[in-house]
């Protein structure tokens, strides 16, 4: 039973007893959904995270201060196919040893593209209609295969949901069966929500009774770790990964159809060079291409958005001709659980939440509901890699764009990282692999090949001299 008051008094004592304004007209119900709600904040710490937030943005906008440089050439390892062997030999041993779990960033919700359905189910319009949730879970299904040298291996999956789209997407997993993978390994949790705030720093109402949330960010993920699983649970991601024995964890963006998900390249990278924490990258040469970059900023790791680099910056080129700030952030970390539950709880307090100011729909004086026309309030985000600005070495894992990287971000017909774009580049990287392999595809002809079949590409050597004459799904 929440105690109403005990929660007046300490809303009351944070200056934000606004929230209960409307306390006479509510009904039974109400009053007790916004008790619920409002147990659920605590209204000091809110402060707290919005007075940094804004101290940041107000530093941010003071950039010209910050000293923004190109991450240092020896912690950049890239891998062309003949040097990546050995690691990708010692990323499948972790996997073999059952020390590789992976996670999916599946809070978002793809405004850009469009669709009211989390991103991961869209069918990028392959011969095989697959949603993007299928193709990474074939993927971890071959990689289970590629590292069983006689045992049976288990990559988990686990599954960060937000309140809008935990619901759709653990329907979607039911629905198809959980795409052939044991139920069991296939994880979901939920990142969590804040309050939306005021320009005048209060606590945001969007009914009468209830408050105005808004999901905390893909760095949500690192609170989340430790929080139980679904209400009443007691296992919490931490918990789970640390009783089967995971020691290193892949964590990727859902609407990248080439994600290599579990990359035992990546991960043997990142375990030689012995870092707690790693980033993958592809090198940027359109200063205009929307992908933050990492770099130092006053000489700490970080990612700079490319809202945030100012266009000289991006702009600027060394003298072989390439640009300076060219190792484009693709979403895709590395993490040993020590510094997950270890380290990352030790510096939180001290990462700021990022500043979004948004046209926030609300209530008037009288309760009643308007959209406003200009920004009215801030919505708080942490970032996932808000952790690198803490750690003194990173392993920055430069990857081949097209064997990696095409995001899904905006509507069909969009001409960039739309769903024409992901398909293009899975199709090309398809034929790629199998003319390799001495097979031909002739023009015109789209041959898919299922995860199942092949992880990178490796495994077609029975396809040599096959002539590919149409469209197909290759499945076996
Ligand atoms: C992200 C990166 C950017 C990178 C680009 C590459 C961040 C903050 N920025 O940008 O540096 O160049 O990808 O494609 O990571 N998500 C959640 N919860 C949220 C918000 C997002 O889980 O509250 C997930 C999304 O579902 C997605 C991933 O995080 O899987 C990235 O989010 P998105 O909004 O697509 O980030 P971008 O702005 O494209």
């Amino acid at each position: 039973m929440v105690d109403e008051t005990q929660l007046r008094a300490a809303y009351d004592a944070a200056g934000q007893s606004h929230v209960f304004a409307f306390w006479d007209r509510l009904n039974a119900d109400e009053r007790e959904t916004l008790l619920e709600q409002l147990s659920r904040i605590d209204p000091e710490h809110v402060n707290r995270i919005v007075a940094k937030a804004l101290e940041a943005d107000a530093a941010a906008r003071n950039a010209s201060n910050a000293r923004v440089e190109p991450p240092p050439a020896d912690s950049i390892v890239a891998t062309p196919p003949a040097d990546s062997t050995p690691y990708r030999a010692r990323g499948l041993e972790a996997v073999g040893n059952g020390e590789v779990g992976v996670l999916l960033l599946a809070g978002g919700q793809g405004t850009r593209l469009g669709s009211s359905a989390p991103k991961g189910c869209y069918d990028i319009g392959l011969p095989s209609g697959k949603s993007l949730f299928q193709l990474q879970a074939e993927r971890i299904a071959r990689l289970q295969t590629l590292a069983a040298g006689g045992s049976k291996p288990v990559v988990p999956w686990y599954i960060m949901t937000s309140g809008p789209t935990r619901a759709a997407t653990e329907s979607f997993f039911a629905e198809n069966n959980y795409f052939g993978l044991d139920k069991s390994n296939v994880v979901f949790f939920e990142q969590g929500t804040l309050p939306c705030i005021s320009n005048e720093g209060k606590i945001m109402l969007d009914a009468p009774g209830r408050v105005a949330t808004a999901p905390d960010g893909n760095g949500g993920l690192y609170a989340a770790l430790r929080a139980p699983l679904s209400r009443g649970s007691d296992n919490t991601v931490l918990k789970d990964l640390e009783s089967r024995g995971i020691k290193y964890l892949h964590a990727y963006g859902v609407d990248n159809c080439l994600v290599k998900v579990g990359d035992p390249v990546f991960i043997g990278v990142c375990i030689e060079q012995k870092v707690a924490a790693g980033v993958k990258v592809v090198r940027k040469t359109d200063p205009s291409e929307a992908v933050g970059v990492v770099a130092l900023r006053d000489g700490r790791f970080g990612v700079v958005e490319y809202s945030e680099i100012p266009e000289e910056l991006a702009q600027a080129r060394e003298a072989s001709g390439e640009l300076q700030l060219r190792a484009a952030n693709i979403a895709n970390h590395f993490y040993t659980t020590e510094f997950l539950a270890r380290d990352v709880p030790a510096f939180e307090s001290e990462m700021a939440y990022h500043v979004a100011r948004k046209k926030i729909p609300t209530i008037d004086e009288n309760g009643e509901r308007f959209k406003p026309n200009t920004p009215n309030g801030i919505k708080l985000e942490l970032f996932i890699f808000d952790v690198f600005p803490h750690v003194d070495r990173l392993a920055i894992h430069e990857v081949p764009r097209s064997e990696e990287f095409s995001p899904l971000k905006n509507a069909p017909g969009t001409g960039t990282d739309d769903p024409q774009t992901s398909r293009r580049d899975l199709l090309a990287q398809q034929r790629r692999w199998l003319t390799e392999a001495g097979a031909t595809v002739a023009e015109g002809a789209d041959v898919e090949l299922s995860p199942l079949v092949t992880y990178a590409g490796e495994g077609l050597e029975k396809f040599a001299g096959k002539s590919f004459e149409s469209t197909e799904n290759v499945t076996a």
